[in-house]
């Protein structure tokens, strides 16, 4: 027995192990992997000071079997990985808190098979059309936490896989029907934290398949007409702690399968009898912390199993609690 621990020990002190360390590491130069696999698949790096220097690196602890890279807590500006030759069935690249500033053309397309890019935490302000090229295969593209203002036309049409794209906690003051063609797989999509002030027509037109769309926390005032049109499949919209005054007529037609509304914490004082029309599945509706004064009559009428409806904190009269008390759709009214 206390020969094997020896062994062990001995084997450990080899490979450079902490035996008191949480997750053993093998280190080499920056980058290091973790052992507890059989394998070296995955491989940790940072500390790079600029794009040359993680190319020489990279290329010198990159084994045929690694398919997965993460490289944190560099320092690059402008970033691709041109030069770099990796695996061939190399899917899953992160790299982040490494003050990238720009995304260069064809930044990844060596990368044919990748299935995941997250370039979150870093200070991305420009993305060169073109910076996706390639990436005929990815699924999940992650830009949370940087710094773009604009999307570059038609920047995700080389990607037409994509299921996930996180925008989040961007400077994103606009989002142009253009911006978002050739996602024709998108399902979900994360614009919370950004500066956009309006939803204009058609902005969804190219996107068919999302199914949820996050735009909470932006300054959103206005919702033009037919903003979400052709979006039939979408399950939740989440427009909370936004600028909303107004809900126009059918502002949400069109998303015959939506069942979760969020308006909450806006400033939405006046609703059209016709503002939920077309919302023939709605089961959740948050209209909790507005100014609302008024609820036209029957305005809830052509939603059938409105489950959760949440009218707390606005300004409605003793009458208007009544009439939603009367409801007999609404499950569970929330009033004060
Ligand atoms: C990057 O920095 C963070 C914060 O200092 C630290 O927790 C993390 O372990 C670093 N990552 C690497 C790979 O060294
Ligand atoms: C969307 O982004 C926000 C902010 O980065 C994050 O907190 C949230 O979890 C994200 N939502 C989803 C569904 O990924
Ligand atoms: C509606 O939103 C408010 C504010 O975020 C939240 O506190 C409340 O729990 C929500 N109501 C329901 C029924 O989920």
């Amino acid at each position: 027995m206390e020969n094997l621990v020896f062994k062990l020990f001995l084997m450990a002190a080899l490979f450079g192990i902490s035996l008191t360390g949480t997750i053993p590491q093998i280190h080499s130069g920056k980058c290091s992997s973790n052992p507890l696999f059989h394998t070296v698949e995955e491989k940790t790096c940072s500390e790079f000071n600029s794009v040359q220097e993680m190319e020489k690196e990279i290329s010198a602890v990159i084994e045929e079997s690694v398919w997965q890279l993460t490289i944190e807590n560099s320092s690059f500006d402008d970033f691709d990985m041109k030069n770099v030759k990796l695996p061939e069935r190399f899917f899953f690249l992160s790299i982040s808190n490494s003050k990238i500033k720009k995304l260069v053309s064809g930044a990844f397309k060596t990368l044919a098979l990748l299935d995941t890019l997250e370039l979150k935490e870093n200070q991305i302000e420009t993305l060169e059309g073109g910076a996706f090229s390639g990436l005929k295969l990815l699924n999940l593209l992650d830009l949370s936490k940087n710094n773009l203002k604009k999307l570059p036309k038609d920047v995700f049409l080389s990607l037409p896989r994509l299921i996930n794209l996180d925008l989040s906690q961007n400077n994103l003051v606009k989002i142009d029907s253009n911006d978002l063609k050739g996602l024709t797989r998108l399902l979900q999509l994360n614009l919370t934290y950004n500066k956009i002030e309006e939803i204009e027509s058609d902005t969804f037109k190219d996107t068919n398949k999302l199914q949820d769309i996050y735009l909470n926390n932006n300054q959103i005032k206005y919702i033009h007409e037919n903003a979400f049109g052709g979006l039939n499949k979408i399950i939740s919209l989440t427009l909370s702690d936004n600028k909303i005054e107004k809900l126009q007529e059918s502002v949400f037609k069109g998303l015959d399968v939506l069942q979760e509304l969020h308006l909450e914490n806006n400033l939405i004082k006046d609703i059209d009898k016709l503002s939920f029309s077309g919302l023939g599945n709605l089961k959740y509706l948050n209209l909790s912390n507005n100014e609302i004064t008024n609820i036209p009559e029957n305005v809830f009428g052509s939603i059938q199993d409105l489950f959760v409806l949440d009218v707390t904190h606005n300004k409605l009269s003793e009458d208007d609690i009544k009439l939603l008390k009367n409801l007999n759709n609404v499950q569970q009214l929330y009033n004060d």
